[in-house]
């Protein structure tokens, strides 16, 4: 018997109610701030993603779904490898770039939802495919966006009922600030690396800042005596960040601010943040994390421009979201024939009830009155519709209301009209 991929989930149709639930209430809320949705590809060139989450990031280095074009493939070159993307951040500005918006529409908001890929070990909250919602806002450095952007993640929390979550808000600056930064921390590290963990010694060589971040208290420790706050920060960045934070105050938006706050992709410049629930348990505690990008369109080969985005994953955010109520029953008319000929005339009124747009099923496994009842009342429909030879010599059918538990006998010729009005 085969088996999903670890890492993989099957969303069965009893789930896919609350996904769409997310789905329409995010659409909601992105369509409220004027945010437009973008479908790219899965699949990339993976380059794009060496080059903007940074070659020494551990996706890059570790969690890439990698495809080796076949030699065969005459539209690429022998030795492209593309990659499942491990996030659509990339992807977006590469779209924004390839299309020439960054000449046309200058100024775009979208927002998406889709799998992602990371080759991970699975646990509880982390999956190698998982799907995320988030947006992108490019073509601006304007503290206003930072500000709209974060409050949008708020709003989204609210609008699905996620309470007791953090927004934990940073900056870290220009990428001249980040190079202080990481000076700063090489220095005031540079001989206690015995007293680090393993992945901060392999932090200190190609990733310094993710020290400021790791789960080890002795590293936690060791990085607090560093007495590390905003002072790398250049003038203009501490400024942004000042009215980011006057922004979220005049908004009534809570967050707290945490100078350990990195994130994992090298392509951050000035404001990052992350949202924390304590409730997804496991090592896995953000439901979502965003921030400016300011470098990546010019480093992609578009015009110097701002941007700035987020993303929240999907099974986190309903790993902590209220119990939804389950789904509500369908406006579905189930038709239950009993015997050949009300099968033959069955068919016709089946096609008749689809053509005027009523939700219709049948019983497609012969089963008896009763055991035909009670998949009815699995599927959750509204309404059944039995048909024997009873009605059938009497031109009528036998219609129940499944909610109210009345029945009453209909007209064949009456029955799709009444339906009609009541669907
Ligand atoms: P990220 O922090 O890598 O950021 O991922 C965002 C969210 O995706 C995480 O907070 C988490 O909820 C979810 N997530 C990540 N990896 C997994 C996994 N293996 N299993 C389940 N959920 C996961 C980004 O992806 C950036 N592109 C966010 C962004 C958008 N920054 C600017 N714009």
């Amino acid at each position: 018997m085969f088996k999903r991929v670890p890492g993989t989930k099957d969303i069965l149709p009893d789930q896919v109610f609350h996904w769409q639930k997310l789905e329409e209430t995010s659409r909601n809320i992105f369509s409220v701030y004027n945010y437009k949705e973008i479908r790219p590809p899965l699949v990339e060139d993976a380059a794009l993603f060496n080059r903007s989450l940074g070659e020494a990031t551990e996706i890059v280095q570790k969690q890439m779904f990698l495809i080796h074009s076949a030699p065969a493939d005459s539209a690429s070159a022998a030795n492209d490898v593309y990659a499942l993307r491990p996030e659509a951040t990339a992807s977006i500005v590469r779209a924004y770039i390839e299309n020439s918006l960054d000449k046309t529409a200058r100024f775009a908001k979208f927002y998406y939802f889709g799998p992602m890929f990371r080759m991970e070990r699975p646990q509880k909250g982390r999956q190698r495919q998982f799907h995320q919602v988030g947006c992108e806002v490019i073509g601006s450095q304007d503290v206003a966006v930072d500000i709209e952007v974060i409050a949008l993640a708020d709003r989204l929390l609210k609008g699905l009922a996620i309470k007791d979550y953090t927004i934990v808000i940073n900056s870290l600056g220009c990428p001249e600030d980040k190079k202080k930064l990481a000076a700063l921390l090489r220095d005031g590290l540079q001989d206690k690396l015995g007293k680090l963990c393993v992945d901060c010694n392999n932090r200190f060589n190609r990733n310094v800042l993710r020290i400021l971040d790791c789960k080890h208290q002795d590293c936690q420790d060791l990085v607090k005596e560093l007495g590390i706050s905003d002072k790398h920060l250049c003038q203009d960045c501490q400024a942004h960040f000042e009215k980011v934070r006057t922004g979220l105050d005049s908004l009534k938006i809570k967050y707290e601010l945490s100078h350990f706050l990195v994130r994992g992709l090298d392509y951050y410049t000035r404001t990052v943040f992350e949202i924390i629930h304590g409730g997804l348990g496991g090592q896995q505690n953000a439901l979502g994390a965003g921030g400016r990008y300011d470098n990546l369109v010019s480093d992609l080969g578009g015009e110097v421009t701002g941007a700035i985005g987020f993303a929240f994953g999907i099974e986190r955010l309903l790993m902590v979201a209220p119990a939804q109520e389950s789904e509500p029953r369908q406006k579905l008319a189930y038709l239950i024939t009993l015997g050949e000929q009300s099968r033959a005339q069955g068919l016709l009124l089946l096609q008749r009830l689809r053509d005027a747009g009523v939700p219709t099923d049948t019983d497609f496994e012969n089963k008896s009155l009763k055991a035909a009842m009670r998949k009815a009342d699995d599927l959750k429909a509204k309404y059944v519709l039995i048909m024997g030879d009873n009605e059938l010599q009497k031109n009528t059918v036998m219609f129940k209301d499944m909610e109210l538990g009345e029945q009453k006998e209909i007209s064949l010729d009456g029955i799709v009209e009444a339906l009609q009005e009541l669907i």
